[in-house]
């Protein structure tokens, strides 16, 4: 019944294949007063079927125009229709329409052409046995439904593209939404520079920025501890060197005082596993400082010692630095990773599957180091959970970390990404890349999204990536990217049966991404509200946290040396050969231990202990360095 409404709606009228030359036709109709048909259907991106035998091949629309370039007011006129075929319909012996790609018989010349019937689009998007979700509608005609595959979506990767403003981030929120609903067992990491996600899933994610953020500077790999602490620029080479040793030197001074206090680490210290910078177990800053004072006095007058210096004073900028307080701020120097692979990658979920990481409270010149982190992470957890930790990696703004310019970027950042891309399919990692500008993106990251959403994209260059993207007959629909609707997508690849143009669903304002900032510009608008220039400032300088509420009174406390003491060995930090040459331990170490040790007697014997383990590490130490 609906589709013969369908049918009479659209005043089907016919054209005649004239010319047929591989996938592509051309087709001649009258348009005129002898025409009733509505004035779109011949139009560019419509889709039309072509009858030839038992089966009916389905074009795309590319262009129009008139043999005599003439338009005769008041007159039936001649014009051409170029098609590109992308398939076609075949009644099954049940009655119902299947569509393949692959055309088994071309068009002969005459064969009857007309705008295509709403059972025979239906059949060309229908899903065929797999299991898919409906994210919004055809822009032809709305009563069909766009429907994806998620399974195929997380397997093969996506993109989204588009530029700024025509929907991206929405629709990864539509595309999200579904993904959680219809895979209960994959966790969603969504990297958000712009802090705009946290409204869109406000049951669904938890939040997490700076102010309550614990990513302890132990789990970065040397790469990206040296990026935070030469602050994005390029490593000094001997202070990097003297970072590789004096990390490696504190991690296993680590793990040798922390297994004589754990059976289960002494143990494993027995399998001699080789610490190295890399490795991620706990190391103690003050170790660090400590590594690095004895070999500045070892070095007196050497070369090296200057490095050692800088190093130094590096190190303590960024501890004493309250924008690092996410790295070094653990009241404890406990094994803390079980805790923060826990809150971040949802393991257990507890009803909220989607981490919503804001990175714009983040000083910007650590960003890429965390995003290193994190990418790194969810690979890591599901290798070594043999896939049983999944989770969608979703990278707005992925150009930024990826860059097409091999020389730009954070290289851990793009190995760590372009690792899940490769081969996160096979241990359930998955990614989700968003990007304004494809030509500015690797291209062999944007090659392995297997489902792209092409939103409008203006630029020539970017719109010819997409071309070179998708394969098959369809590739002329990218030549409408240019013109498309905002929330319209050109659809094509894994997740889907054919490429498709659509139009995203409708996001209630609420929950699009960034609701609250529009909340707020809204709220300006009507006069309702003053800005508070203190908090601004405030956030300029980046110590308040992204999430606070600027209209809130701004209560910053200025945490300097507290959170890097907290963090005090309960070893000496200072390795003493030589007793006289002890330094007395700074005041707060002194507090840490008064709190924390059970008996003085206790504590010294520990001491004692420790000491003569940390004399034999620096023996081995040095023997090493001559
Ligand atoms: N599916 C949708 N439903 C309702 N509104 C939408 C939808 N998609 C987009 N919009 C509207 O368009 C606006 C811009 O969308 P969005 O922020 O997703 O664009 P974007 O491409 O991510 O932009 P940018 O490149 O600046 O990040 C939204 O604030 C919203 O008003
Ligand atoms: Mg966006």
């Amino acid at each position: 019944m609906q589709e013969q409404s369908h049918v009479v709606a659209r005043n089907r009228t016919e054209g005649y294949i004239i010319e047929c030359d591989g996938d592509r036709a051309t087709i001649a109709a009258i348009a005129g007063p002898s025409v009733t048909a509505s004035e779109d259907y011949w139009a560019v991106g419509q889709l039309i079927s072509v009858r030839v035998g038992e089966n009916r091949l389905v074009g795309l629309i590319h262009k129009v125009d008139m043999p005599d370039a003439l338009w005769k007011k008041d007159a039936d006129n001649v014009i051409h229709i170029h098609i590109e075929l992308i398939g076609e319909v075949r009644s099954t012996p049940d009655g119902k329409s299947a569509f393949s790609s692959g055309i088994s018989q071309y068009p002969h010349m005459g064969a009857i052409a007309h705008r295509i019937r709403a059972s025979d689009l239906a059949a060309i998007y229908a899903a065929s046995e797999r299991k898919t979700v409906s994210i919004g509608s055809l822009t032809q005609d709305d009563s069909i439904p766009a429907l994806i595959s998620v399974d195929d979506l997380l397997s093969r990767h996506f993109a989204v593209v588009g530029t700024t403003g025509v929907g991206k981030s929405s629709a990864v929120t539509l595309l999200l939404r579904k993904v959680v609903a219809e895979r209960p067992d994959v966790r969603v990491l969504i990297l958000d520079p712009h802090n705009e996600f946290a409204t869109a899933f406000p049951d669904h994610a938890i939040v997490i920025d700076p102010a309550n953020l614990d990513l302890p500077f132990w789990m970065f790999r040397l790469e990206e501890f040296a990026d935070v602490v030469f602050r994005g620029r390029e490593p000094n080479a001997g202070e990097m060197d003297a970072l590789r040793d004096m990390i490696q030197l504190a991690r296993e001074r680590f793990r040798m005082a922390d297994s004589q206090a754990s059976p289960l680490l002494r143990r494993r210290e027995r399998d001699n596993r080789a610490v190295t910078a890399d490795t991620p177990i706990p190391y103690r800053i003050s170790d660090l400082l400590a590594l690095i004072n004895e070999r500045t006095g070892q070095l007196d007058g050497k070369a090296e010692r200057p490095h050692l210096k800088a190093l130094k004073a590096r190190l303590e900028s960024i501890i004493n630095d309250p924008r690092f307080r996410f790295m070094f701020a653990a009241s404890t120097i406990a094994d803390t990773m079980r805790q923060t692979i826990s809150r971040i990658f949802r393991v257990p979920q507890d009803g909220r599957p989607i981490c919503v990481f804001q990175l714009s409270g983040l000083p910007s010149e650590v960003v890429n180091a965390v995003a290193s982190v994190l990418c790194r992470l969810a690979f890591d957890l599901a290798a070594s959970s043999d896939g049983n930790i999944q989770t969608l990696v979703v990278c707005e703004e992925a150009h930024r970390y990826i860059p097409a310019d091999p020389d730009a970027g954070f290289w851990p950042t793009r190995q760590a990404i372009a690792r899940i891309a490769k081969e996160g399919r096979k241990y359930g990692v998955y990614l989700g890349v968003i990007t304004q500008r494809p030509g500015e993106l690797d291209p062999t990251i944007l090659s392995q999204c297997n489902t792209v959403f092409a939103m409008r994209l203006g630029n020539e260059r970017d719109q010819q990536i997409i071309k070179g993207a998708i394969s098959g007959a369809a590739r002329s629909m990218i030549n409408f990217l240019s013109s498309i609707a905002n929330r319209e997508a050109i659809a094509f690849g894994e997740a889907l049966s054919t490429p498709m143009r659509m139009t995203f669903e409708t996001i209630p304002a609420s929950k699009l991404p960034g609701a609250h900032m529009q909340e707020q510009q809204q709220l300006m608008r009507a006069g309702d509200r003053r800005v508070s220039l203190e908090s601004v400032i405030e956030r300029l300088r980046h110590f308040d946290n992204a999430a606070t509420d600027p209209s809130e009174p701004f209560d910053y406390e200025p945490v300097v040396m507290e959170p890097a003491e907290e963090q005090r060995p309960s070893i000496p930090p200072l390795l003493p050969l030589d007793p006289d040459q002890r330094m007395p331990l700074p005041a707060a170490e002194s507090d840490w231990r008064m709190r924390h040790a059970e008996t003085r007697e206790e504590h010294l014997r520990s001491i004692e202990k420790q000491q003569s383990r940390a004399n034999d590490l620096v023996r081995s130490f040095r023997h090493d360095r001559n």
